[in-house]
C-alpha cells in the first residue's frame, strides 16, 4: 500500500469547466457512420434511419459536440456527394481507409442526427484536395437563410430552416504525409488564413479552428503552429491538437503515464500561440481544441494494413478497452480538464465503434466499451470550477517518461450546488494507494460516494454476451476525520469521489 495526499480549496480555481470538452467526433470510417449511427432497416432505427439505441447511449455518455466527416476522410470528400435524392447520389473510392463511400449520409442526416442526440455539430472542411471556393459552398448550403442557389437547394432537399453551424475545422491534419492534399506549413498556412478570411465575410461570428500538429512527435511539431498562426491568427480562433496512446512492446507503466505527453503537448502550443500572438502585438489570446484523442492500437491496424477490395463499411479501427485503457482515457480526462484554461473543445475519437467508446453489432445489440464510463462520469459530474489539487504521491519509473506521479488528480466545485467532485486515477501496476484528503476549506461536506472503475483481471472488456462485466462499482465505506477523508484507490483504477455538504 502506497500513500498519497491532496488539498481540495475552492480557491484553486483553474476556470470554468468548458462543456465543449465533452465533445466527440463521427467519421465516414469503417462502421462508425454505417451500421453505427446509421442503419436503415434496423429494428431500433427510426424514419431515417438513426439507431436510437446509440442515440440513447450518446446521451448516456453526456456528448456535446460531435465532429463531422473526418479525419483523414474529409480531405478527400466532396459534400455535395452527400446532399440530394438518394438515388442520385454517387458512390466513391474513399482513398483514406480504402472504403467506398455509399454517401447516402451527408451533411444533410448528420445534421438531423446531431439535432436527435442533442449535440452541436462541428464541421471539418475539405482542404487537402479543394480549398476556398467549396468551402464557401458548403457554408452557404449549411447557413445562409435563403434566396441563394445553395440555401435554396438545401430547401429542397428537405430542409428548409439553416443548420446554424457555427464550428469549422479548417481542415485535417494536414502536416502528415498520409493526408491527401498533404501540405507545407507555408502552404498550408496561406490556404487556412484565405479560407477563413472568405468565411468571415459571410458570417464574423463563426468559430473557426486551424490544424495544428497531427501529435507531438510529428518532425513538423512546433515550426508547424509558428508558421501557420503566423498566416491565420488574425482570422482563426483556435489551433488543434490530436493525440492516440497505446502500450508499445507490453510496456503498460509508460502507457499508464500518456497524460504526461498530452500535459506538455498542451503547454508547448499554448505557448507557441502566446509567442506569435506577443510577437504581432494581438490582444487575442488563441485556444486549443483538442479535437482528436484517445486510446488507439494503432500499430494494429498499421500491421493489418488498409482493406485490400475496397468494401464498404468494413469493420476497421474495432478496437476493444480493457480495464487498462479506460484509466488511461480518465487520466486524459484529467488532463483536459486541468488544462481547461486553454483547451476548449474536446473530442474523443471517435464514438461509435472505430476507437470508440459505443459498439454495435449490424442488426444487433449496442453497448458500452469500458472507456465509456469515466467519459460518462465526467461529462455527467464535473460542473461549476475547475480546482487544482496539489497531489503529493509517491513516482514510478517508465521507461517513456522517467519519474511519474502513482496518483493523478482533479476536482470540480459547482458554486450553485456546492458539490465538490474529485477525479483520480491510480497509475501503480501494484499497490493500492491510501489517499488522504484534506477537506477543511469544505468543513461540512461528506463524501457520500465513491465509484470504482477496476478489475483484478487488467484485461477484462465488455462484449455483446457480457455488456457490463466492467462498469464503475460504489465502494463502501470511507474514513472521515478531523477535516481529512482517507480514501482507497486500488491499483490501476479510475475513481469518481463526491463530497456534499
Ligand atoms: O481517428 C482516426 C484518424 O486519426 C483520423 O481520421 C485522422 O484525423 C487521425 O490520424
Amino acid at each position: 500500500m502506497l500513500n498519497a495526499s491532496l488539498t481540495l480549496d475552492p480557491q484553486s480555481t483553474i476556470g470554468p469547466v468548458r462543456p465543449h470538452l465533452f465533445g466527440s467526433f463521427v467519421e465516414h470510417l469503417g462502421r462508425c457512420v454505417y451500421t453505427g449511427i446509421f442503419e436503415p432497416g434496423h429494428p431500433n432505427a427510426d424514419e431515417d434511419g438513426m439507431r436510437r439505441d446509440v442515440i440513447d447511449l450518446v446521451k448516456e455518455l453526456g456528448v456535446t459536440v460531435v465532429r463531422y466527416p473526418g479525419g483523414n476522410f474529409v480531405s478527400g470528400y466532396r459534400w455535395e456527394d452527400g446532399v440530394g435524392p438518394l438515388a442520385e447520389r454517387p458512390k466513391r473510392l474513399d482513398t483514406a481507409w480504402h472504403s467506398v463511400e455509399p454517401n447516402t449520409f451527408g451533411i444533410g442526416e448528420f445534421v438531423t442526427w446531431a439535432k436527435r442526440a442533442g449535440v452541436e455539430p462541428m464541421v471539418a472542411l475539405n482542404l487537402g484536395t479543394r480549398g476556398v471556393a467549396e468551402a464557401l459552398d458548403l457554408l452557404e448550403y449549411c447557413n445562409h437563410s435563403g434566396g441563394t442557389h445553395l440555401s435554396d437547394l438545401r430547401a429542397a432537399h428537405g430542409y428548409p430552416e439553416p443548420f446554424g453551424v457555427k464550428m469549422w475545422c479548417l481542415g485535417n491534419e494536414l502536416d502528415g504525409p498520409w493526408q491527401l492534399g498533404h501540405k507545407t506549413q507555408e502552404e498550408y498556412g496561406r490556404l487556412a488564413e484565405e479560407t477563413a478570411r472568405a468565411m468571415r465575410m459571410v458570417d464574423p461570428s463563426l468559430e473557426l479552428v486551424v490544424c495544428g500538429s497531427s501529435h507531438s512527435q510529428m518532425p513538423t511539431f512546433g515550426v508547424w503552429e509558428e508558421t501557420v498562426l503566423e498566416h491565420a491568427y488574425d482570422q482563426v480562433d483556435l489551433i488543434s491538437l490530436h493525440a492516440y496512446y497505446q502500450p508499445r512492446d507490453g510496456d503498460l507503466a509508460s502507457f499508464l503515464a500518456s497524460s504526461v505527453d498530452m500535459e506538455s503537448f498542451i503547454r508547448q502550443v499554448a505557448g507557441i500561440a502566446d509567442r506569435i500572438g506577443a510577437k504581432k502585438g494581438s490582444s487575442k489570446r488563441i485556444d486549443l481544441s483538442f479535437d482528436e484523442w484517445n486510446v488507439w492500437y494503432v500499430s494494429d491496424f498499421q500491421d493489418q494494413g488498409p482493406p485490400k477490395d475496397w468494401p464498404q463499411a468494413p469493420p476497421l479501427l474495432e478496437d476493444v478497452y480493457n480495464i487498462v485503457d479506460a484509466v488511461v482515457v480518465g487520466s486524459l480526462l484529467i488532463t483536459l480538464l486541468r488544462n481547461s484554461d486553454r483547451v476548449a473543445v474536446a473530442c474523443l475519437a471517435q464514438l461509435v465503434n472505430a476507437i470508440a467508446p459505443i459498439h454495435t453489432e449490424p442488426g444487433g445489440p449496442a453497448w458500452r466499451h469500458t472507456t465509456f464510463h469515466p467519459f460518462a462520469q465526467t461529462a455527467d459530474l464535473a460542473r461549476g470550477d475547475v480546482l487544482r489539487v496539489a497531489v503529493e504521491a509517491p513516482f514510478y519509473h517508465n521507461e517513456r517518461f522517467g519519474e511519474t506521479p502513482v496518483v493523478d488528480a482533479v476536482a470540480t466545485h459547482d458554486p450553485d450546488t456546492g458539490d465538490v467532485v474529485l477525479f483520480a486515477v491510480n497509475r501503480s501496476m501494484e499497490d493500492s494507494v491510501s489517499l488522504s484528503v484534506s477537506t477543511s476549506a469544505f468543513p461540512d461536506h461528506r463524501v457520500f460516494e465513491h465509484l470504482v472503475l477496476t478489475d483484478d483481471d487488467l484485461d477484462a472488456t465488455n462484449t455483446a454476451e457480457s455488456p457490463d462485466r466492467v462498469i464503475p462499482r460504489s465502494v463502501g465505506e470511507t474514513r472521515h476525520e478531523l477535516g481529512t477523508v482517507e480514501l482507497n484507490l486500488p491499483r490501476v483504477s479510475w475513481n469518481v469521489i463526491r463530497l456534499r455538504a
